[in-house]
């Protein structure tokens, strides 16, 4: 049998780990693109020449004129967010029109849901520093099943009338004295306005987008697959419960796109050249120091989708071959190599140890988690601007040993290093 020609970029760390600029670049090969998790959360950056877009729900391949976007069921739709970024790529001359695919089965994230995260996230200790997009309460709806709403819901509206008034009532209900200010914002009438309007627009988009998948594979069409958030991010493997709501790495592409479990031929794994983290939770090589503040001025490690700083350390590459292991990632694109540059010595995490003893997995422990000793190599600098640099035997000699490096430790070589954010600031090839 031909190996699959279908591939898969996913975020080795925990998230923003520039796969918006690969899945770009990537790609221009393919047919389809799809998102398979996560939701509005996701902020996926690309630069054009001079334009950058930002893209939250739609994947990044929806760009390109020639391929088709698809929006799996594994997805939560805020459909007003879903169609003002429509509208901001329409005013941009970008008309994604009947390009784009969305699942009747994908969950809608509902005002309410907001509400609740950032109630959740009102200042207590159980902080998990969420996007306050409505993302956990979603999927918590969706395993609930009974007070959950999905897209092809948005297909027979009169049928669910009553089963929304409902459900607005009962949030009303529980969120209660806490919704303070907000309460306005639980207002049938406006919620019902908006399911309208996204019924409407979204109607002719919505449909079994598996079957469109399985149909285009078939017809000979290559699907790229775009993972949100990051593996380190994961519910089930990440470092839980600082992590999102959905399976976000490779594991999750089976369930969130509705495609077989070895639909896959090829999986990429992003890391930038350093790791960062938004929000709450354990993070073993994070700089609280001056070198810290430097990776994150010279990166512009400001959240796309909450504009807030990013915490930022010395690459993880110890947790990112057990990302690489879990999700049986095949290579590695290292974003971010030029944000490096004029580092004397820039640091690799090659093990965790806990009380004196190396470890040969990741704590399962967020308390444990942020216990551990890293063992940091410290490796020589350059100082060089890589951001013109178009082939990787022309970095300067630390940069390529730094790559070599972190393909001994990973097991899987690098075939993608990227240095800059323009897609032609790419070197392709290991
Ligand atoms: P994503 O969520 O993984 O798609 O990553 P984000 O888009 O949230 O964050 C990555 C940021 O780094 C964006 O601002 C990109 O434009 C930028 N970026 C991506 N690759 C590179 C790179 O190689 N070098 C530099 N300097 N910036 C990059
Ligand atoms: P992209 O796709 C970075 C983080 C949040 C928070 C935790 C839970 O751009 O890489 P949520 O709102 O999902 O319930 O928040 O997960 N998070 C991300 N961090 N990039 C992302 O997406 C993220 N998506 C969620 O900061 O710590
Ligand atoms: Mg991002």
């Amino acid at each position: 049998m031909a190996a699959s020609p279908h591939t898969a970029v996913v975020g080795l760390a925990w998230g923003d780990e520039g796969k918006g600029k690969i899945v770009d670049l990537l790609c221009a090969d393919f047919d389809v693109v799809v998102r398979y998790n996560g939701g509005a959360n996701a902020g996926h950056t690309v630069c054009i020449g001079a334009q950058k877009f930002a893209l939250h729900l739609l994947p990044v391949g929806v760009l390109r004129e020639e391929v088709t976007a698809v929006i799996g069921p594994g997805v939560v739709i805020d459909a007003t967010s879903l169609l003002k970024e429509l509208d901001e790529l329409a005013e941009r001359g970008i008309d994604v029109g009947k390009r784009l695919r969305i699942s009747t089965r994908a969950h809608l994230v509902m005002p309410y849901h907001k509400i609740e995260d950032r109630l959740r996230e009102g200042g207590d200790a159980e902080r998990i520093g969420t996007t306050t997009r409505g993302i956990g309460p979603c999927y918590a709806d969706k395993m609930v099943r009974s007070t959950a709403l999905r897209m092809v819901d948005l297909l027979e509206l009169p049928r669910i009338e009553g089963r929304v008034r409902s459900l607005v009532d009962a949030k009303r209900t529980q969120l209660g004295a806490r919704i303070g200010g907000e309460e306005a914002v639980l207002n049938f009438g406006e919620i019902w306005g908006d399911l309208r309007i996204a019924a409407e627009r979204l109607g002719p988009l919505i449909g079994d987008t598996s079957a469109y998948l399985l149909d285009a594979a078939d017809a000979g069409k290559r699907v790229f697959f775009e993972g949100a958030n990051g593996m380190m991010l994961d519910v089930d493997h990440g470092t839980y419960p600082y992590v999102t709501s959905s399976s976000t790495g490779p594991q999750g592409i089976a369930a969130g796109a509705g495609v077989p479990p070895r639909f896959v031929g090829r999986t990429i794994g992003v890391t930038k050249a350093y790791t960062t983290r938004v929000g709450e939770g354990p993070f073993p090589t994070e700089l609280h120091d001056e070198t810290g503040e430097r990776i994150r001025e010279a990166g512009h490690e400001y959240g796309t989708t909450t504009g807030r700083p990013r915490r930022c350390g010395w690459l993880d590459a110890f947790a990112l071959r057990a990302m690489v292991r879990l999700g049986g990632v095949d290579e590695i694109a290292v974003a971010h190599l030029d944000t490096l540059s004029g580092f004397k010595r820039v640091g690799m995490c090659t093990q965790y140890r806990l009380a004196g003893r190396p470890l040969n997995s990741l704590p399962a422990s967020a308390a444990e988690m942020s216990r551990v000793d890293t063992v940091v190599e410290m490796l020589p600098g350059w100082s060089e601007d890589l951001r013109g640099c178009a082939d990787r035997g022309r970095l300067p000699a630390n940069a390529r040993s730094f790559l070599t490096r972190l393909e001994e430790v990973a097991r899987v070589p690098v075939t993608i290093v990227s240095v800059g954010p323009d897609r032609d600031q790419t070197i392709i090839g290991g």
